[in-house]
C-alpha cells in the first residue's frame, strides 16, 4: 500500500487536524458525549452514507483494467477509431453474476457479465456483454420481470425454483439462453476462462458510409473451463469470492488473461432474408454463414487500487458508441440504450461520468451542467447553444451515417419471422449438434436437479419446455424427476400456430 504519505496527521474532511481517531468527547471519562464533537459527527455521518444501491442486475462483479490491441485490418468495414490497425486502447473490463446481490458467491449457476469500457480517442466505447451470444427475452418490456422472477420472492425473500421456471416456460423465447444456462457456461470455472460476447446485432460504419451489421466474439486465450455443480456449490460455501479472487490474484502474480477480438460480419442487405431474424437476441448467427474475423486481443493487465471507486461507481452502458458504430434495430438494445444511464444517476449520481473510472481521456464540450457532486464545471463559459461566443456547438441535419430505414405504423407486436425463426430450434441444435453425450448427461442432471423443488404446474410446463426443445432430453429428465408432463405448455413455438 503506497497511496498515503505517512507524515500528515489525520484530519476531519475540512482539514483541520484531528485530535483523535480513538475516544470521543465527553463530559468526564464517563459522562454523555457531545454533539460538538465534530469529529466524532461526521465520522459517524459519513459511515452513514457509506453504501450506494447496489446494481440491479449483475451487482456481484469484479474486473480488472487492460489494453485492446488490433492486429488485424478491420478498416474497410469501420472507421471507428478504437478498431484500426495497429491501436493500442486502453479499458476495463467488469465481469458479474446477473441475480444475486452483492455478496453473493461467485459460483452460484448463472449468466456471467462481461462488460467492457473501451477509453478511445472519440470518446468512451462501452460494449456491455455476457458469457452467452443470446438472451432470455426480446423485448424490453419483459426484462423487469425476467430480473423479478429470478431475484426473490415477495412474501419469503427467498429466491425460487418455481417462480424462474414460471417465468420462462411463459416465455418460451428464453429457451435458447436457459438451455446455455443449464449447461455447462452456467458455471465457468473462473472469469478468465470464459468467453465474451456482444450478444446482440451492432453496425459499423467505413469511412465510404458502407454499413454492416456486426456480432462481437471474445474468444478466450485461457481455454474455456467449467466448474461441477458439486465443485460450484462447496467453492460458494467456502469462498463466496473465488472468481473475483482468481482474478485480483492472477493479474497480481503477473500472469494477464486475454481474449482474441473477432466479428461476424453481415452486409446489411443481407439482415432481410437471412433465414433467422438477427434483431431478436435470443437467436445466433451461424458461423457457417458469416464466419469469424480476427480483429485482435484485449488483455487484463492492471488491478483496480481500489474496488469502490473503480469497479463499484464505474458505470457502462450500450448507450456509449462513437463515430464508425452504430446500434440496430434490436429492441432490447434500444431499451437498454435508455436503461443503463438513467440507473447510474439514480445508482451513482447525476454527474457519474465525472468520476475519473467513468470520464473519456478526450476533453468534453456538454451543455448538460450542474446537479448534485459536480465538480468539472465549465467556468464562465455560455451555457447554452446556439451562443455567440465561440463554444462550439453542431447543428448536423440530414440521415445519420449509423442509422437505418423504419417505415410502418406504430404498433406493439413480435419481430416478423424469418423462415426458421421458431424459439425451440436453436436450442435444439444447441442440445442435439454443439453438446456431446457428456454435456447432455450434465445438463439432465442440472436441469431435473433444479426442477426438483418446482410446484405445479409449473413442472408440467417445464418438461414440455424441455420436450419443446429436445424431446429426448425432455423425456430424460420428465424420467429423472420421476413426473409425467401435461401437455399444455402455455406460449407455444410462434411458428407452429
Ligand atoms: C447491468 C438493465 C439487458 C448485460 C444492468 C443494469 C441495468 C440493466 C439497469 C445496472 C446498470 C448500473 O447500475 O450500472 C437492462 C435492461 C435490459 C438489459 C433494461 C433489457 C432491455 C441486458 C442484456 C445483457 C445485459 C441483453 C447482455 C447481453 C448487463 C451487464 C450488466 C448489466 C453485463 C453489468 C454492467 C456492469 O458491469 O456494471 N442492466 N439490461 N443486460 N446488464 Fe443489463
Amino acid at each position: 500500500m503506497t497511496d498515503f504519505d505517512p507524515t500528515i496527521p489525520s484530519t476531519t474532511e475540512s482539514g483541520a487536524p484531528r485530535e483523535s481517531d480513538a475516544h470521543s468527547l465527553s463530559v468526564g471519562p464517563d459522562g454523555p458525549l457531545m454533539l460538538h464533537d465534530v469529529a466524532l459527527v461526521e465520522k459517524l455521518a459519513r459511515f452513514d452514507r457509506e453504501r450506494v444501491p447496489e446494481r440491479s442486475p449483475h451487482a456481484k462483479g469484479s474486473g480488472a483494467f487492460g489494453e485492446l490491441e488490433i492486429t488485424e485490418d478491420v478498416s474497410q468495414y469501420t472507421k471507428a477509431d478504437l478498431f484500426q490497425p495497429g491501436r493500442k486502447t486502453p479499458m476495463l473490463l467488469r465481469f458479474s453474476t446477473v441475480a444475486g446481490e452483492l455478496g453473493s458467491p461467485d459460483t452460484w449457476r448463472d449468466v456471467r457479465g462481461f462488460s467492457m469500457k473501451f477509453y478511445t480517442q472519440q470518446g468512451n466505447y462501452d460494449l456491455v456483454g455476457n458469457n452467452t451470444p443470446v438472451f432470455f427475452v426480446r423485448d424490453p418490456m419483459k426484462f423487469p420481470d425476467f430480473i423479478h422472477s429470478q431475484k426473490r420472492t415477495p412474501a419469503s425473500g427467498l429466491r425460487d425454483n418455481t417462480m424462474q421456471w414460471d417465468f420462462w416456460t411463459n416465455s418460451p423465447e428464453s429457451a435458447h439462453q436457459v438451455t446455455y444456462l443449464m449447461g455447462d457456461r452456467g458455471l465457468p470455472k473462473s472469469w478468465r476462462h470464459m468467453n465474451g460476447y456482444g450478444s446482440h446485432t451492432y453496425m459499423w460504419v467505413n469511412e465510404s458510409g458502407e454499413k454492416f451489421w456486426i456480432k462481437y466474439h471474445f474468444h478466450t486465450d485461457q481455454g474455456m473451463e467449467y466448474l461441477s455443480n458439486e465443485e460450484a456449490d462447496r467453492l460458494a460455501g467456502v469462498d463466496g469470492d473465488y472468481h473475483r479472487r482468481d482474478l485480483f490474484e492472477s493479474i497480481a502474480r503477473g500472469e494477464f488473461p486475454s481474449w482474441t477480438v473477432s466479428v461476424q460480419v453481415i452486409p446489411y442487405e443481407e439482415a432481410k432474408n437471412y433465414r433467422f431474424n438477427i434483431f431478436d437476441l435470443t437467436k445466433t448467427v451461424s458461423k457457417k454463414d458469416y464466419p469469424l474475423i480476427k480483429v485482435g486481443t484485449m488483455t487484463l493487465n492492471r488491478n483496480p487500487r481500489n474496488h469502490f471507486a473503480q469497479i463499484e461507481q464505474a458505470a457502462f452502458s450500450p448507450s456509449n458508441t462513437v463515430p464508425g458504430i452504430g446500434l440496430s434495430p434490436d429492441k432490447m438494445l434500444l431499451g437498454r440504450s435508455f436503461s443503463y444511464p438513467d440507473a447510474q444517476r439514480h445508482r451513482i449520481g447525476t454527474n457519474f461520468n465525472q468520476l475519473p473510472v467513468n470520464q473519456p481521456i478526450v476533453p468534453t464540450n456538454s451543455y448538460d451542467k450542474e446537479g448534485f457532486m459536480e465538480f468539472l464545471h465549465s467556468g464562465d463559459a455560455p451555457v447554452y447553444a446556439p451562443n455567440s461566443y465561440g463554444r462550439a456547438y453542431q447543428d448536423e441535419q440530414g440521415p445519420v451515417d449509423n442509422g437505418w430505414e423504419a417505415d410502418g405504423e406504430l404498433v406493439r407486436a413480435a419481430y416478423s419471422l424469418h423462415a426458421e425463426d421458431g424459439d425451440f430450434v436453436q436450442p435444439g441444435i444447441l442440445v442435439r449438434e454443439v453438446f456431446d453425450d457428456a454435456d447432455r448427461d450434465r445438463l439432465v442432471e442440472t436441469v431435473s436437479g433444479g426442477l426438483s423443488t418446482v410446484e405445479e404446474p409449473v413442472l408440467s410446463h417445464a418438461i414440455q419446455y424441455w420436450k419443446n426443445i429436445d424431446q429426448t432430453t425432455g423425456e430424460r429428465i420428465e424420467k429423472a424427476i420421476g413426473t409425467s408432463a401435461a401437455d399444455d405448455q402455455p406460449g407455444g413455438d410462434p411458428l407452429d400456430a
